[in-house]
């Protein structure tokens, strides 16, 4: 299996490039067919390795899952072989931790390995358990393990102490078979829960309010199958459209859902690029050299952390000076010191980085940390003069679908080596 990749800097990119169905909605909805003996349908589950994970992890709880990934896939749960998610998946994915709440509200009983640090952060689940808490839960931590009980969950009103995506997702999930009604209030209003919101609705059960924060379960006893399409991927048309504004090129996303992109395109346009958007096509021409913007991360609509590693690789190389502040995780800035060896001059104190734009990449050989500061790497590579060594790029399979791909596809010099 490659593990490098090499890229040949100083192209500018054009073309036209289509984007994939959301790896974060995916995760979600494949771990919602725990709720039901019935079949669940997802027309367009992308080919990633997160993906296959969860199907590990789900085959491992007694699903059987036909389709390859990347065309339609077929999840049945018909009788739960498990009720537990073992480290070695928790360890290599943090979403595992999104079979609690179904496991819990269809078995009554639940054990997941508690998932630790990781690159980005400490990033604990406390708000999770506290709401399953609140739902009537026992939960007792054993041997790096969370165990949950409950003979029948009953609905509650859950105020998170801050906005947390799967923390949404899987008491969302969990209140859907609970007795009785639950308000889930700071709800995240990130598109990936409306879209879990979608299916969930699809499979029989009753929900308001999702993309708004506050969401009202109604619980009911039974929850059946359902054919669902999962929405584009909003990080990786951002993405996709980055090489567009660091190369001075000429780029055109299609398949994109632009309402879940304004952030982001907003902030394209901050810096000098210019944004067309027609129906689920986004064409971003770059100027000359990118221009100097502040980024503020925080909860949808507001700007994606999940794009901030990009945005830093565009600043690197923009005329002027930037000030990048991460609000939602206290450790993604692993990206500026591996920019840095590319040239960049980013200088990070707490949860700020300052930026200040050079003229140019250099080529190098750098590591990537994990799964959006190496697509911040390899957007660095394509503007870079010179040959970019990416290693690791394990963490890209992750989340990106053939990007080295699409990449070709627009041009880019762009190859695995071993
Ligand atoms: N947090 C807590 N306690 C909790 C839950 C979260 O303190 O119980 C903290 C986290 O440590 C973090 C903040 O709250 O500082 C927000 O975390 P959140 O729970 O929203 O993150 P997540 O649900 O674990 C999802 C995405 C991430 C994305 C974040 C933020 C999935 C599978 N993952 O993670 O995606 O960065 O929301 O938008 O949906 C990625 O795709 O590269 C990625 C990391």
């Amino acid at each position: 299996m490659a593990t490098r990749l090499v890229i040949e800097g100083g192209r500018r990119l054009g073309g036209e490039v289509r984007v994939s169905a959301a790896k974060n909605a995916a995760l979600p909805a494949l771990c919602a067919a725990l709720l039901t003996s019935e079949p669940v349908v997802l027309e367009n589950v992308p080919d990633l390795a997160d993906v296959a994970t969860t199907r590990a992890l789900l085959e491992g709880l007694g699903a059987e899952i036909s389709g390859e990934s990347g065309s339609e896939t077929r999840v049945q749960v018909a009788r739960l072989a498990s009720h537990e998610a073992p480290y070695e998946l928790v360890s290599t994915m943090r979403a595992s931790v999104l079979v609690l709440g179904p496991l819990l509200a269809r078995a009554g009983v639940a054990r997941v390995a508690l998932p630790g640090g990781c690159a980005i952060g400490v990033r604990p689940i406390d708000q999770h358990l506290k709401g399953f808490q609140k739902l009537g839960a026992d939960i007792a931590i054993k041997n790096g393990y969370v165990e949950a009980r409950a003979s029948r969950l009953k609905g509650a009103r859950i105020t998170t102490d801050l906005v947390t995506v799967t923390g949404t997702e899987n008491l969302m999930m969990a209140a859907a078979l609970a007795e009785g009604t639950t308000v889930l209030e700071n709800a995240a209003r990130e598109p990936e829960v409306s879209d879990l919101a979608r299916l969930l609705t699809g499979m029989g059960a009753r929900i308001e309010g999702a993309g708004t924060e506050r969401i009202e379960i109604e619980g009911v006893t039974e929850i059946g199958g359902a054919r669902h399409r999962i929405i584009p991927d909003r990080i990786e048309a951002g993405t996709l459209l980055v090489p567009g504004a660091i190369t001075g090129g000429d780029v055109t996303i299609i398949g994109a859902a632009p309402r879940h992109l304004t952030a982001t395109l907003a902030k394209l346009e901050e810096c000098g690029a210019q944004i067309t958007v027609d129906g689920d096509r986004v064409r971003c021409q770059g100027r000359e050299r990118p221009q100097a913007a502040d980024i503020i991360t925080s909860p949808f609509p507001g700007f994606p952390t999940d794009m901030q590693a990009q945005f830093m690789a565009l600043l690197g190389a923009a005329d002027g000076l930037s000030k990048i502040t991460e609000t939602i995780f206290e450790n993604r800035f692993m990206h500026a010191a591996e920019l840095n060896r590319m040239g960049a001059r980013i200088e990070t104190e707490g949860s700020t980085a300052v930026v200040r734009g050079v003229p140019s990449y250099q080529g190098a050989q750098v590591m990537a940390t994990d799964l959006r500061a190496s697509a911040s790497l390899v957007l660095a590579g394509l503007a870079a003069n010179g040959t970019t060594e990416i290693s690791r790029v394990y963490h890209l399979d992750r989340g990106y679908e053939r990007l080295e791909w699409k990449l070709r596809a627009l041009g880019a010099n762009i190859d695995r080596a071993a």
